[in-house]
């Protein structure tokens, strides 16, 4: 198990991200050349900028691959991060296949995208579309002459209307913001904090609900038919649910700081899953505490309760793992590492349960002619005793 919990503590500090281009090397139509230079963390796409002081205008250049059907979008957000507040441009080709540039200053999570006039003054604002690349020209005020700023830049191939309307709301489509310094060009992407908090959220839950509990449910299942690993099992098994219920807890906990972060966008399905998972597991830790003596009537409704709560909780955790790598989208090896992992757990408890029915089929047949030997029913009554206690300790 300390292997176990070494590689999680190894996995969670390990980034998905991939290394950019540099950004330098883009050439512009009219000769337009701009001072500085941006390779942004999401959507290969490359922002160009220069800053007039004396007048605090901004002229930029958003660069990002796309296809004809597609629209790219780029915003200052002068008042908070993230897409709410966003002032928007958008650029895609119209019905007559010609390059359109609108504005748009996004107020909610599903804007009817139109041509609105933004917060601050658009000096001009021209788009082009030229070898599987999109580039938005625009010339702005710089809001508060604030060299810092919040940007957001996003892509899809969603129109409603001729209008964009939508984009994903996974993997880098929800990364592609951060703060960026026209001064010195410095880009502190807001998206890479939260994609290393999101991983080690992916990273703690995989490990804890989905590897670590189906192990502890296996371990109390299939060890106490042996009767040497009585009651050895029963203490495995506590530990190992323990310590997945701690690590997953702080995963939780991480998920719901995630969740109350994301303005705008929530996966209700995987949140809720997550809080009736950590309901049901907590449920669990309190049912250890008054469970019935082994001899006590209730002992049996107990035990029924007790596995019925612990295979939901295995099979939610698996279907919300899942759930999370669709948001999440890490590199394909993660998804099959965690497959392999399931798919060999789920082999060994198969033959786990062929091995021990053949056991306890055996131990029946032995009591039963001993039984038949024997013929005292006092005797017989205290065998058959002594192998449920063992079956349901
Ligand atoms: C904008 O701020 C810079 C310093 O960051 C200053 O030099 C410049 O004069 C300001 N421009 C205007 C128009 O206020
Ligand atoms: C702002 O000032 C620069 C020179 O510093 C000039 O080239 C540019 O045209 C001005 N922009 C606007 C929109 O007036
Ligand atoms: C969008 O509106 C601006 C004025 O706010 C105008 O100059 C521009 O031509 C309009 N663009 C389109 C595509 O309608």
């Amino acid at each position: 198990m300390s292997t176990i919990l070494l590689l999680f503590i190894l996995l969670s500090f390990f980034p998905f991200s991939t290394p950019q281009p540099s950004c330098t090397l883009n050439t512009f139509s009219q000769n337009r050349i701009f001072s500085l230079c941006n390779s942004l963390p999401e959507l290969s796409s490359t922002l160009h900028w220069t800053y007039h002081p004396s007048n605090s205008t901004v002229d930029i250049a958003y660069r990002a691959p796309q296809s004809a059907d597609g629209w790219i979008a780029w915003a200052l957000n002068p008042t908070g991060s993230g897409m709410i507040g966003a002032q928007a441009i958008f650029a895609f080709l119209d019905s007559t296949g010609s390059m359109t540039t609108i504005s748009y200053p996004l107020a909610n999570t599903r804007p009817m995208v139109r041509n609105i006039s933004l917060s601050y003054k658009v000096y001009s604002m021209e788009s082009e579309f030229l070898n599987g690349m999109m580039v938005i020209y625009a010339t702005i005020e710089l809001p508060g002459n604030n060299t810092r700023v919040n940007h957001v830049w996003q892509e899809s191939n969603l129109f409603t209307n001729g209008f964009p309307n939508g984009h994903r709301t996974s993997g880098p489509n929800v990364l592609s913001t951060g703060e960026l310094d026209l001064l010195s060009g410095q880009f502190t992407a807001a998206g890479n904090s939260r994609l290393h908090l999101k991983n080690r959220h992916g990273v703690l839950n995989a490990v804890s609900w989905g590897i670590l509990m189906p192990i502890g449910a296996i371990m109390a299942r299939y060890l106490r038919v042996f009767k040497s690993a009585d009651p050895a099992w029963f203490y495995l098994h506590v530990a190992c649910q323990i310590s997945a219920y701690v690590v997953g807890v702080a995963g939780w906990g991480i998920g719901l700081k995630l969740g109350s972060d994301s303005k705008g966008i929530t996966y209700q399905t995987h949140r809720n899953i997550g809080i009736a998972l950590f309901c049901l597991a907590t449920l669990q830790v309190f049912a250890l505490l008054m469970r019935p003596n082994k001899n006590h009537k209730h002992r049996l409704y107990w035990n029924i309760y007790h596995h019925l709560t612990g295979y939901s909780v295995i099979i939610l955790s698996v279907i919300n793992i899942f759930k999370g790598f669709d948001i999440l989208e890490p590199e394909n090896k993660w998804k099959h590492a965690y497959i392999a992992i399931i798919s060999a757990l789920g082999g060994i408890s198969v033959i786990l349960e062929a091995v021990t029915w053949a056991i306890v089929l055996n131990r029946k047949k032995s009591e039963s002619s001993e039984k038949f030997q024997q013929g005292g029913n006092g005797v017989n009554g205290k065998t058959g005793h002594d192998s449920r206690q063992h079956q349901e300790a």
